[in-house]
């Protein structure tokens, strides 16, 4: 799947976007190293903390189906319908991305491609613990 394809699904999970206060819709498609493709959107609740990013949703749903290998993950967002501006995953999406995914990971936005290690050059993960 090309990267332009990966974000037009990115794009498309954003029509779910489920953000009635921010009013800020974002859409991710995370591609497994198989080829299967996992969409989230984002969640708000009236409880704002419990909000979730769609890239966490996406991850969430590929890992509660058996999918732990991942090769690219498109985030698109916007708050007017215009997706041209890129969408920085935020910290939290990267943590959890990183549990999973190695530096090379690609993440697709609307600026172009980028490697994880851009975003989280060192990480916390299962080796800062020994
Ligand atoms: N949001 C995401 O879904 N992904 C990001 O990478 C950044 C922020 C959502 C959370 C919230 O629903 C809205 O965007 C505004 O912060």
């Amino acid at each position: 799947m090309s990267n332009e394809e990966l974000f037009s699904a990115a794009v498309k999970a954003a029509e779910k976007s489920y953000s009635n206060y921010s009013h800020f819709t974002v859409g991710a498609a995370l591609l497994t190293t198989d080829g299967k493709l996992f969409t989230g959107c984002n969640i708000e609740n009236a409880s704002y903390s419990l909000t979730i990013c769609a890239e966490r949703t996406a991850v969430f749903k590929a890992v509660s189906e058996g999918y732990t290998d991942f090769a690219a993950i498109a985030v698109a967002g916007s708050g007017n319908g215009d997706f041209s501006k890129a969408c920085y995953p935020c910290g939290a999406c990267l943590q959890v991305l990183s549990e999973f995914c190695s530096d090379e990971f690609k993440v697709i936005l609307a600026d172009g491609e980028y490697r994880l290690s851009a975003f989280l050059p060192n990480r916390f993960n299962e080796e800062s613990m020994k």
